[in-house]
């Protein structure tokens, strides 16, 4: 008998045991999944004063919920609208330029700048010379005058500014002329004068006078001409190419040194000058 009490003792310890350890393993699993204050917490609550609703009664953690409830609704309510200022466009210079902008334009800058001295280089190249010079229609001078220069200059008279010769053309051959030259050139020839051009036209070298033989005679291969510049030997294909002239009524020259007008053709000789003297090159005509 006394050793079945003393058994059902011991269980029932065990089983109170058991229960106490149940129980407190339980409650720490509870405090681990909804989070436990700390000692220090529990301490400073303990001292905090709870605030309470109108009628005295301290807050529940309904209402707690209830008014945080309430807040988030009336943050979720429409704002009405306040009238809007009129839209203005920001300020360029205000903004600034970005790298890309400027890269751009000075890309585009440079572009325009290019074309725009090429324009005017081509412009300039083309335009008319209105100024003189070689290019452009040269007064030369009063006839009578020209005439005179070409005689003190030994029959050959050269301006430079023209890159041309200025010659007489015998009166007496004018006739002649008339069936080979154009109104053009017959213009100046019939006043007295002709203008020719400085240029070979055989490979283009500066065709001098010769003063013994009153020809003109290339000296880079050899081409004769008489004074008023058609062909008399040499390998040039064609006489002295020529400008285009007209005399003024108050009698002056003027040679439009920008309109070339082809040499006549091997063989014309309106002239018929014979050299009248020695040439100037050796084994000339
Ligand atoms: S360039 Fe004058 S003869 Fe050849």
């Amino acid at each position: 008998m006394n050793g079945t009490i003393v058994i059902v003792a011991v269980v029932l310890l065990v089983l109170a045991l058991t229960t106490l350890v149940v129980s407190a393993m339980k409650r720490r699993d509870q405090g681990m999944a909804i989070g436990d204050l700390s000692r220090e917490t529990v301490k400073r609550d303990k001292g905090l004063v709870v605030p309470a609703v109108a009628d005295g009664a301290p807050l529940t953690g309904k209402d707690i919920e209830r008014a945080a409830a309430a807040d988030r609704k009336k943050e979720l309510e429409p704002v009405a609208p306040k009238s809007l200022a009129p839209w203005v466009a920001p300020d360029a210079d205000a903004i600034g330029v970005s790298r890309r902008q400027f890269l751009n334009r000075s890309i585009v800058g440079g572009m325009v700048l290019s074309l725009s001295t090429f324009g005017a280089a081509c412009i300039g190249f083309l335009w008319p010379k209105v100024g003189g010079g070689f290019g452009s229609k040269i007064r030369v001078g009063r006839v009578s005058d020209l005439l005179q220069e070409i005689e003190k200059a030994n029959g050959f008279l050269y301006r430079a500014d023209g890159r041309m010769w200025l010659t007489e053309y015998p009166a007496g051959s004018i006739e002649k002329a008339k069936n080979i030259y154009s109104s053009a050139e017959l213009k100046g020839m019939e006043a007295g004068v002709i203008a020719l051009y400085q240029k070979c036209p055989h490979l283009g070298c500066r065709v001098p006078s010769c003063a013994t033989s009153q020809w003109f005679e290339c000296p880079c291969h050899g081409s004769q001409y008489n004074q008023v510049g058609e062909k008399r030997g040499g390998p040039a294909p064609r006489g002295m190419d020529r400008f285009t002239m007209e005399v003024t009524p108050d009698g002056f020259l003027l040679v439009d040194t920008g309109s070339v007008i082809p040499g006549p053709p091997i063989g014309v000789n309106t002239t018929g000058q014979e050299a009248e003297g020695p040439h100037c090159l050796a084994g000339g005509h």
